[in-house]
């Protein structure tokens, strides 16, 4: 029976936002936040729930692993963060082990829906989350480069004085320093961006363009971290509309991270590239494999073949 139930794992910063983002979207019936500090996780819940009248309503509490096996998706998003000036892979040693148990606990409830890691480093720990849990690959996806995505078209809106929602494209590869525009598909509003640029009274070069909307993409996270200490608002809003398109069965596109086989001539590995999003994570019957055959430009290629590398020998 579909419960539209949402499990949240961690009522930290970021999965209190999601919490209280995704209860104000109105897309579940249920959710449950769980956090080994109950006393904060129902702290969250009460401070979300008492603005409840005045927008959506869900059944909110705080509960535990075993009330989550009933959920269409849980999100994992405890862990230690980012210290100012520390890189996202940075993170590994102490989160690795952690993202094992919490998937363990998620599993012994009997989960069998969509896992969506949140935490980072996200490619790394969704691929552990993968290996731990024992669901099927499309089944266990991550945040992945969603919000970056949001960023580069945030920032290419701003530049070049257009509405980001007509600027399309993704950022791929590694959720971090490795991480690239794949700017063959780059397009506002169907057009090039080599194409529109000689019209645009800026007159900025391409060279100069791609290399400040890359930089600004890569150190988004960072000048925010320096300055208030985490990120979490864009992520949240990254995660609820990851969340609808499963809960909605909506075949979305987008750059999640996911555990890809064979792709290039890697044999596994877990890296951000869009993907088709529906109710069971990524649909297999949508494109080949469930994920778009873009023809990358050969830099573009040699670039995701290095930050995939990063991410597997980090
Ligand atoms: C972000 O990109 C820190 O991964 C987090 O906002």
């Amino acid at each position: 029976m579909i419960k539209n139930k949402i499990a949240i794992i961690g009522a930290g910063s970021v999965g209190a936002t999601i919490t209280y983002n995704l209860s104000n979207r109105g897309l579940a019936n249920e959710m449950v936040l769980v956090d080994i500090d109950q006393a904060r996780a129902e702290a969250e819940v009460l401070d979300i729930t008492q603005g409840m009248s005045l927008g959506s309503t869900a059944r909110l509490y705080a509960g535990s692993y075993q009330d989550c096996g009933d959920a269409e998706i849980a999100i994992i998003t405890a862990g230690a963060k980012q210290r100012p000036d520390e890189s996202r892979v940075q993170l590994m040693d102490r989160n690795v082990d952690l993202m094992r148990s919490m998937t363990g606990s998620l599993m012994e409830s009997g989960f069998e829906g969509v896992l969506l890691v949140v935490t980072n480093p996200v490619d790394v720990l969704t691929y552990v989350a993968y290996r731990e849990s024992g669901l099927p690959r499309e089944q266990v996806i991550g945040s992945g480069t969603v919000i970056d995505s949001a960023r580069l078209r945030t920032f290419l809106g701003r530049h070049c004085n257009i509405n980001p929602q007509n600027i399309h494209g993704y950022v791929i590869g590694e959720h971090g320093d490795t991480s690239f525009p794949a700017w063959s598909n780059v397009t506002f509003g169907g057009m090039q961006v080599g194409d529109f640029c000689p019209d645009c009274p800026r007159g900025c070069s391409q060279e100069d363009l791609r290399s400040e909307a890359t930089r600004y993409v890569r150190q988004a996270a960072q000048q925010i971290i320096k300055a208030k200490g985490s990120t979490y608002y864009a992520v949240a809003q990254a995660v609820a509309i990851i969340t609808q398109a499963v809960l909605r069965d909506e075949r979305r596109i987008l750059p999640v991270t996911a555990v890809v086989s064979g792709f290039e001539t890697f044999r596994e590995a877990a890296f951000s590239y869009p993907h088709f999003i529906g109710n069971k994570g990524i649909v297999l019957d949508a494109g080949k494999r469930g994920r778009l055959q873009y023809d990358l430009a050969r830099d573009e290629r040699e670039l995701l073949r290095e930050s995939i590398r990063y991410i597997i020998e980090n």
